[in-house]
């Protein structure tokens, strides 16, 4: 066995593979083979044969008291499925783990069926143990809503550490990560020039509470990517919206604002609004709080609309249009899923708001240097020729740490504090360590990085689509760029345009595919209503996993049984609702 070891020496053994084997196998006999190999003994087999799987998915080796029985190689990519393998006592199903990492699989008895559709289930006691440790100290066991896999059940993952397009969670579990973060980490995780600007930055200092220069570089590149004159640094998407609204009101003097259904701007009080049962004209009735906590007074001035529908704007425009402060939406929504605007949309808004005196607010914390080098803007307005009055960011631009920004109009921002009367300020705004992160990231997000996205996302939707097409499962790949979201829609459905639409599909299919795909270390968003996020270091072998686990995980899907008559359920997606939002 040893000469298989020499031909791999990519493969890393680490103390938490050698743990994870011996919690599953027991008491059975453990060794490593040099660095890449591991050795265990098949206990579900009766023949008491032992079986060594290699590492990096390149070769495995199956071992009967002593003697190599049969030897596999795949040169190029990690294991397609399960393969099976037939020696003189047993069969055995070997599963990639990780492409990096160990193969791991079981022995099975010869009549024992192979079930590709279901791989063995990663260890997850060390997750386990620290969610229930968290859970007697926070809320529910998380600092965010969606990472506690309220909406998909099971054991939530916690992450040890991250590297370019892989997690590996506490149990030595390794993933492809479709989340990036819920969208910042566009280079992937701990880029070797961002860790090293970070590092020097941190060195010289956390934060000092004074004006430093990585701020004005930061500052800079925003204003020169994007449509907007001037900038200013906060610390949270949820800040930057919630003081653009603030900067409209007083910049108009005006106090409704106009948001959408399924947009979801942070958990600002006065954007945690859902439409109620009145007619949209209807200013009072109109819309109610979507969480406990926030008070009818902060939604009181909050109209909410469906996604898409120029009749709905061009109505609450034309009877309240001289008392709006200002119309907020997505730039492309991501939080119901993807939901693109219709051509024109945006360019409507503009021109509605502007017909009237309100501003039109373009939130691209999700969007903005993700699916373009600027965001939505270059895919809209800068071709067909208008501009929003504010825009806000978050997410990539902090490049990993804590930081948002809004921006726009000269005149606008020339009300803020200390230039003029708006108050708003921040402890931590334009930390030098997060600019820092931030300034590294865009300079290294050039075109090429944006063209190498564009096109790994092209390949994950057509795999996406032919797996669930083969498997039967009705399905819409919604996309925006380079960010796309799969729903799982009820039969008949061909187009997701608003979130009332989006909130009637399968979750629970959703629920066995997440599940599956999670089995075959791939790590989607753990809810229905997100988008699917890549980075420019998701490379061939993340791919071919990611492609080779979407199959099993269609099945899965396909194999859920139609709830009775249960409504379907929409309880993991709100405008409002933490749970149906990023992070
Ligand atoms: C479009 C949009 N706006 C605002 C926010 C709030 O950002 P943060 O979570 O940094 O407060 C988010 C978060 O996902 C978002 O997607």
């Amino acid at each position: 066995m040893g000469h298989t070891a020499h031909q791999h020496p990519t493969a890393t053994a680490g103390t938490a593979v050698a743990a994870m084997v011996e919690r599953r196998f027991g008491s059975c006999p453990l060794s490593l083979v040099g660095n890449s190999f591991i050795k265990v003994c098949g206990r579900t087999c009766t023949s008491h044969d032992e079986f060594v799987m290699g590492s990096a998915g390149l070769s495995w080796e199956v071992v009967q008291r002593q003697q190599p029985v049969a030897v596999g190689r795949h040169p190029t990519r990690a294991l397609q499925r399960p393969e099976r393998m037939t020696s003189d006592a047993c069969r055995y199903a070997v599963w990639p783990l990780s492409r990096t990492g160990f193969v791991v699989g079981s022995a099975l008895r010869d009549n024992d069926r192979v079930n590709p559709a279901r791989p063995p289930h990663p260890d997850t006691t060390a997750s386990a143990r620290l969610f229930a440790r968290a859970q007697a100290v926070t809320p529910g066991g998380v600092n965010s809503p969606v990472r506690s896999f309220n909406s998909v059940g099971g054991t939530p993952r916690f992450i040890e550490s991250a590297r370019g397009a892989y997690l590996r969670d506490v149990d030595g579990n390794e993933y492809v990560d479709l989340v990036c973060s819920w969208g910042p980490m566009l280079l992937g995780h701990a880029h070797p020039e961002v860790l090293a600007a970070v590092s020097e930055a941190a060195a010289r200092g956390t934060s000092y509470g004074t004006p430093t220069r990585p701020e004005v570089e930061l500052a800079e590149e925003i204003v020169d990517r994007t449509p907007i004159d001037q900038v200013r640094l906060v610390s949270s998407g949820t800040e930057a919206t919630m003081s653009a609204i603030r900067l409209a009101r007083g910049f108009t003097g005006r106090e409704l604002i106009v948001k959408f259904a399924g947009c979801y701007h942070g958990h600002v009080d006065s954007l945690l609004a859902e439409a109620g049962s009145g007619l949209a004209t209807l200013r009072d009735a109109h819309s109610v709080p979507g969480t406990p906590g926030v008070p009818a007074a902060s939604i009181a001035a909050t109209l909410v609309l469906p996604y898409n529908d120029v009749d709905a704007v061009r109505e609450v425009f034309a009877e309240h249009g001289d008392e709006i402060a200002c119309l907020i939406t997505e730039a492309a929504p991501g939080n119901m899923g993807v939901v693109p605007p219709q051509p024109g949309f945006n360019q409507f808004l503009s021109e509605t708001c502007a017909r009237h005196g309100a501003l039109f607010i373009s939130d691209e914390v999700m969007t903005g240097f993700r699916v373009t080098g600027s965001g939505q803007y270059a895919r809209d307005g800068a071709r067909e020729g208008w501009q929003p009055d504010l825009l806000t960011f978050g997410k990539v631009m902090g490049g990993g740490f804590p930081a948002a920004a809004f921006g726009g109009r000269r005149d606008v921002m020339a009300l803020l504090s200390p230039a003029g009367p708006v108050y708003q300020a921040g402890t931590l705004s334009g930390n030098p360590v997060a600019t820092t992160a931030g300034l590294t990231t865009l300079r290294l997000a050039t075109d090429d990085v944006y063209a190498k996205i564009d096109k790994m996302s092209l390949v994950l939707q057509d795999a996406a689509a032919s797996a669930l097409e083969e498997a039967g499962v009705p399905h819409v790949i919604s996309s925006n760029g380079n960010m796309f979201s799969v729903f799982f829609v009820e039969e008949g459905v061909m187009s997701v345009q608003n979130f009332e639409v989006a909130s009637r599909q399968r979750t629970d299919r959703f629920k066995a595919f997440f599940h599956s795909m999670l089995d075959q270390g791939v790590y989607l968003p753990p809810s229905a209503f997100e988008a699917w996020f890549l980075s420019s270091a998701h490379d061939d072998g993340a791919m071919d996993r990611i492609v080779s686990a979407l199959p099993a995980a269609a099945r899965a899907a396909a194999e859920t049984p139609a709830p009775a008559d249960a409504p379907p359920d929409a309880s993991t997606a709100s405008t409002a609702s933490p749970e149906g939002s990023s992070t």
